[in-house]
């Protein structure tokens, strides 16, 4: 197993250490009254805890294929339990063991976990801040013989980029004519600071190449495990398989709480004061940094999602500086287990929404600078 994306090394923080690390919203951030009166009301439905159809339950797939919008139907959405399920189900059921599939480098670990433990050979394809460059994934999947990408154009984790339209529209046909399919992970659709957010790939996608990821718990909570794969074509049948002999379906309670959710008059304005909470918090962890950490270089303010990615000078370490965070107690992404193979450069990433709230979060960014300060220049 590749425990190299999965396990922190510097292991659990302790109690005390403020996290400006994780995946997930404070519980502050999340809909937890809309959450518990969903949960109340799912189970009081005298089929809740029958089976589910091994594809989810209709009413919920009708939800999914609504919001991805478009000719997406009903037929077209696969429920999952969250993302990582769907993430695993798809690259087992695109490619066999030994494939090599393309990917964005810096990207998310645990798809790269997921790509090993499919037995798939990951592929680093450069980003710049447009997105990654058409004529790469070009060069990458006729040197390779990939026949699969996978990218998240939407607040891309770590990097928060979204690329340019004409960007996101050459990849596509650049997979296309490579005869490859397209793994696109929309997991931050809700997580948009109040701008628009482009429409999901797949919505332009008339041959079948996209299979695109979605998933509640970010915008949610952690446990609200309820995620969808969006494909059209054959590859839908191979993945339905792959989730029957995975777990069958997904616990029907869940499924039914996430339509309660989704159909609640109060999801909309969740979502809406989600994006203004976290473009607030963007803008207070961009300012403290450049007041505590001057020598760190933003990247870019992402218009979407719930991290900064941050250049360390040079000579600075990335895994030294988290754990010199770490004994200061502020826990930071060390920026090396983003990479599938070297890093080019040493990266942080920071993450700004799972403090309990803003004097937290600015607290947090003085412990790192005074790590980084203590550190000094060439520590490696
Ligand atoms: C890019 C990306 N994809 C997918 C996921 C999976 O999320 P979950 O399994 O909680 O739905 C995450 C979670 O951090 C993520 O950052």
């Amino acid at each position: 197993m590749p425990l190299r994306e999965i396990a922190d090394p510097l292991g659990p923080p302790p109690a005390g250490t403020i996290t400006l690390d994780g995946d997930y919203v404070h519980r502050s951030l999340q809909p937890t009254r809309v959450l518990s009166a969903a949960l109340a009301r799912a189970a009081r439905r005298p089929d809740a805890w029958d089976r589910a159809p091994t594809g989810g339950l209709t009413a919920l797939r009708a939800v999914f294929a609504r919001i991805v919008g478009g000719g997406v139907t009903p037929e077209d959405v696969l429920v999952t339990a969250g993302g990582e399920s769907a993430l695993s189900i798809a690259f087992r059921a695109i490619a066999g063991p030994g494939s090599p599939v393309l990917v964005e480098s810096p990207t998310y670990p645990r798809a790269l976990a997921a790509a090993r433990a499919a037995g798939l050979r990951p592929v680093p394809v450069p980003l710049d801040a447009d997105g990654v460059r058409p004529d790469m994934p070009a060069d990458a999947f006729a040197m390779t013989g990939a026949r699969l990408l996978y990218c998240q154009p939407t607040f891309q984790n770590p990097t928060g980029t979204v690329p340019a339209p004409e960007r996101r529209r050459q990849v596509l046909d650049v997979a296309h004519a490579s005869g490859a399919f397209v793994i696109k992970d929309d997991f931050a659709r809700h997580l948009g600071h109040g701008g628009a957010v482009p429409r999901p790939l797949v919505v332009d996608d008339e041959d079948g190449t996209v299979v695109h990821v979605t998933s509640l718990t970010k915008p949610a909570a952690p446990s609200l495990r309820i995620g969808a794969l969006v494909a059209r074509g054959p590859v839908m049948e191979r993945m339905r398989a792959v989730r029957v002999v995975d777990d069958f379906f997904v616990t029907r309670p869940l499924q039914e709480t996430a339509l309660e959710v989704l159909g609640s008059p109060s999801w909309d304005r969740h979502v809406r004061s989600l994006g203004a909470a976290l473009r607030e918090r963007r803008t207070v962890l961009a300012d403290a940094l450049a007041r505590e950490a001057p020598d760190a270089t933003l990247t870019g303010l992402p218009a979407g999602g719930l991290r900064l990615w941050v250049r360390l000078p040079p000579g600075v370490d990335d895994m030294v500086l988290a754990g010199a965070a770490r004994q200061r107690g502020v826990a930071v992404g060390a920026g090396s287990r983003y990479f599938a193979t070297e890093p080019p450069a040493g990266h942080l990433r920071i993450g700004f929404a799972a403090t309990a709230d803003l004097a937290e979060l600015t607290e947090g960014v003085r412990r790192l600078g005074v790590a980084l300060t203590d550190l000094g220049p060439g520590q490696e």
